[in-house]
């Protein structure tokens, strides 16, 4: 007979988002994730760590939380998470996440990655969204901003921010600033609240559907002879460029 913790997991696998190891489920927990199913190999290790660096979610993951036998826990993961933990949550509903993208007045920025190639990279940014309190992050093109790769590479943090794939066309409203080693030099401007910051893919740059809604193109310093910065570095010295000036 099936184990009926297996069950449930088969049962939703193909529809919700693998929250792979501690922190992603931790994260997801604190930002309102509904967690249907949650296993460990180790519950005593599990919530001891959540006693150490999570007690805010410790009780929660008590009830939620059902040791596995390695073998089991071994099916449901591509490779095994140094903490032995894993969740299935529920992912929110795209129309839900478009009309928190598309609100307006807007508080905080938008970040457009511009055909992201990199699962990494993409995955870095959400975290990166997340922890300036950015309003979404929306991607163009064909990568999955909800494939597992990048929900581990964001630690969980989808949840702390709207994350949704759109066309250049479905752009949330906002004046469009684009990083580009051509543009004006980021120092001597203010980024606003309701800025759309996009960022082009890692390969071409951005595209020219991306340039033709740009209001304004502009630059990160960078030495001559230094081609460009990587997609997430990039995205973090705008984010915490805008956060300087933004009221706290
Ligand atoms: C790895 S770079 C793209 C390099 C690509 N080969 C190209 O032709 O632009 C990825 C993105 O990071 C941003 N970026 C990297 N370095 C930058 C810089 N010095 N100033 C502004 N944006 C930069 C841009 O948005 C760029 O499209």
């Amino acid at each position: 007979m099936t184990d009926p913790v297996a069950a449930d997991w088969y049962r939703l696998a193909d529809t919700a988002v693998l929250l792979d190891g501690f922190h992603a489920l931790k994260h997801a927990l604190r930002f309102g994730a509904e967690v249907p199913v949650a296993v460990t190999t180790d519950r005593q290790t599990a919530l001891a760590l959540a006693a150490d660096l999570a007690p805010d979610v410790r009780d929660t993951l008590d009830a939620l939380l059902t040791e596995v036998p390695e073998a089991t826990y071994r099916t449901f993961v591509p490779r095994p998470h140094p903490t032995a933990v894993a969740a299935l949550a529920v992912r929110p509903a795209r129309a839900a996440n478009l009309e928190k993208i598309a609100h307006t007045p807007r508080s905080t920025p938008v970040v457009v990655l511009d055909n992201p190639r990199n699962l990494g990279n993409a995955g870095a940014v959400i975290r990166l969204a997340a922890g300036f309190g950015a309003t979404g992050v929306v991607t163009t093109g064909t990568l999955d901003p909800w494939h597992p790769t990048v929900v581990r590479a964001g630690a969980g943090l989808h949840y702390a921010t709207a994350v949704e794939r759109l066309t250049v066309e479905e752009l949330p409203p906002g004046p469009v600033f684009a990083l580009d080693p051509e543009g004006d030099d980021i120092r001597g401007l203010k980024l606003p609240d309701d800025a759309v910051l996009a960022f082009g893919s890692e390969r071409t740059g951005l595209s020219p559907e991306l340039r033709a809604r740009t209001d304004h193109l502009v630059s990160l310093p960078m030495r001559p002879q230094v081609s460009s910065y990587n997609l997430a570095t990039s995205v973090a010295m705008t984010l915490y460029h805008w956060s300087t000036a933004a009221p706290r």
